[in-house]
């Protein structure tokens, strides 16, 4: 997680993972630890970072899957390519961090992880915040996508009819369990309009 705001994206995206019954090794940024407190029950919360996820979902999934790594922790197996994970999520992601990916520049663990899984052409997801874009935040989020990465804008959907910021953040959670090919009832899937997929061509 970086220090774009929407840190309920990547509160609903570990619980899902979790729940999906994957193991994580999260890693926050600076920023990132300030716009979770900042955003979400967690600024509350006393614990560290693991009992917050493991009280808060209490039962949801049996507890030890998840680790935490100190974002300038470079030594971290996660920097490493010969300890490489099935696939990183970058929720959400700012546009520093996008800049840093997309130009190979790594300064603290989260971005040098995801060079590494750009170098082992493993999966690498991007969950962008930023509004508007400008120029550069537009080529560098190209670059990565012609790089394979997948880049799923921070933009909920409403015909769903979220009721919450949790039924928002599941949507994106949705988003991200999708492209990496994990099946999920994070939210209701559009079926159509039966009226229109009737109707003659117009
Ligand atoms: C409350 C708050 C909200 C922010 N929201 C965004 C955002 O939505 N997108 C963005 O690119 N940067 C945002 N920033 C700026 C980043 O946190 C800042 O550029 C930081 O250096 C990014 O570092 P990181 O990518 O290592 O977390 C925000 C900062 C704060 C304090």
């Amino acid at each position: 997680m970086t220090g774009a705001t929407g840190a309920i994206y990547f509160v609903r995206t570990v619980r899902a993972l979790a729940r999906a019954g994957h193991g994580l090794d999260l890693v926050v940024s600076r920023y990132g630890a300030l716009t979770l407190k900042e955003e979400t029950d967690y600024g509350d919360y006393q614990g560290g970072l693991i009992d917050y996820f493991e009280t808060k979902f209490s039962g949801e999934w049996e507890k030890g899957k998840i680790a935490v790594h100190h974002y300038q922790d470079q030594t971290s197996a996660l920097a490493s390519g010969s300890a490489v994970r099935d696939a990183m999520v970058i929720v959400p992601c700012t546009m520093k961090t996008i800049a840093g990916v997309a130009h190979g520049f790594s300064t603290n663990l989260i971005d040098r992880a995801a060079d590494v899984m750009l170098k082992e052409r493993r999966p690498l997801v991007v969950v962008p915040r930023e509004a508007p874009y400008n120029v550069i935040h537009l080529r560098n989020l190209l670059s990565l996508a012609e790089q394979g990465v997948s880049v799923i804008p921070a933009s909920p959907a409403f015909y769903q009819h979220p009721k919450t910021f949790d039924d928002l953040g599941d949507f994106i959670a949705g988003r991200v369990l999708s492209v990496l090919g994990i099946t999920h009832d994070l939210f209701p899937k559009w079926q159509g309009k039966e009226s229109l997929g009737q109707r003659e061509p117009e």
